[in-house]
């Protein structure tokens, strides 16, 4: 049994309260890797801002939990070390039951995600509870969903998202306990978050998305003034990245994200967490494809990972300060 505290880790209630006072969100970067880590650390550092490092199903079969439990301990040493303390919380993403979640909390997770939105409501509440009573005596703060994403969550694919039903929200909160509430109101994970036909194309050919539900979020807000509201699914999928993977042998069709400003208005609202995940990818496969192109005879892995980190590192730090506004809030 690992407690975060022990691991100089925070929960996520101060970050929270500061980023709705300060209309800004806290970013929820994935990693499953040293390099990942270190980029997010490095662009949140200098940026000085609040992290959530977040662990899927996935990476934790990848990685190793006991492994990514260190890394996040290594973190908060490493953000030290360069020069700013700042708060850093481990969490997990889309938990799937309630033995996932547990063993995260017993392993030193400050924070967990336990995703429920693809049952019914009922049940839903119930899993979400037995969650929030695991955690909460422990320290832990719990994410809930309601509504469904479209596009794939570790194992589970949604063909269609459902919206959050804004009548629905503070029920379940009540009845549940949990700390903040992932919607749907249009985002959905991966790189292609509309099909074309869904989009309409600007003078250079440029696939522009529907814009997000914010009447949803808006009447959310209402029913829950002041909540932590997060969003998943918010890559905005750059398509210099796109470009770029596509120009060294990549293929990627399709790619549409969810717009910056777009972003930056849900985060002015009650959205304190937003979730990237796939921008990471993108900015690390373009990186790694245009460098070992221009190099071919290089096999060291830091002379591409490295160039990967850095360009992570920089992306980032652009997020935080123009897009979630969570520079210089640590
Ligand atoms: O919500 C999904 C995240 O992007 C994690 O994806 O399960 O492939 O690590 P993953
Ligand atoms: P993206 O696929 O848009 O990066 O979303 C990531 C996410 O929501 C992780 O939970
Ligand atoms: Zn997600």
């Amino acid at each position: 049994m690992t407690s975060y505290k022990e691991l100089g880790l925070v929960n996520t209630t101060e970050m929270f309260e500061k980023a709705i006072k300060g209309g800004y969100a806290v970013p929820a970067y994935n990693f499953n890797n040293m390099e990942q880590m270190q980029a997010i650390i490095q662009a949140c550092a200098a940026t000085k801002s609040p992290v959530i490092l977040q662990v899927s199903k996935g990476a934790r079969d990848y990685a190793n939990i006991n492994l990514l439990r260190n890394m996040a301990r290594g973190a908060v040493e490493y953000a030290k070390e360069l020069g700013c303390e700042i708060p850093i919380s481990l969490h997990l993403d889309h938990g799937d039951s309630f033995e996932t979640c547990k063993d995260c909390i017993d392993n030193g997770f400050s924070s967990v995600m336990i995703d429920g939105s693809h049952f019914s409501y009922e049940e839903n509440v119930a899993l979400t509870k037995k969650v929030v009573e695991y955690a909460h005596p422990r320290g832990v703060t719990v994410e809930g969903e309601l509504g469904v994403l479209a596009g794939i969550e570790d194992d589970v694919v949604a063909e269609e998202s459902t919206y959050t039903r804004p009548e629905e929200v503070e029920d379940f909160v009540s009845k549940t306990g949990v700390d903040s509430l992932a919607i749907s109101i249009g985002t959905s994970h991966g790189a292609n978050k509309f099909k074309p036909e869904q989009c309409t194309k600007n003078k250079d050919g440029v696939l522009i998305p529907p814009p997000l539900r914010f009447d949803i979020l808006e009447e959310i807000e209402k029913k829950l003034p002041g909540f932590p509201i997060v969003l998943h699914g918010s890559s905005s999928v750059p398509m210099k990245y796109v470009k770029t993977i596509i120009q060294y042998g990549g293929s990627l069709k399709d790619s549409v994200g969810i717009p910056e400003e777009q972003l930056r208005k849900a985060a002015k609202l009650a959205v304190c967490k937003i979730n990237i995940d796939s921008d990471g990818r993108l900015a690390m496969t373009a990186t790694i494809r245009k460098t070992m192109a221009e190099n071919p005879g290089e096999f060291d892995p830091r002379k591409y990972l490295g160039p990967a980190r850095a360009e992570l590192k920089e992306m980032y730090e652009r997020k935080n300060i123009d897009v979630l506004g969570s520079a210089e809030n640590a």
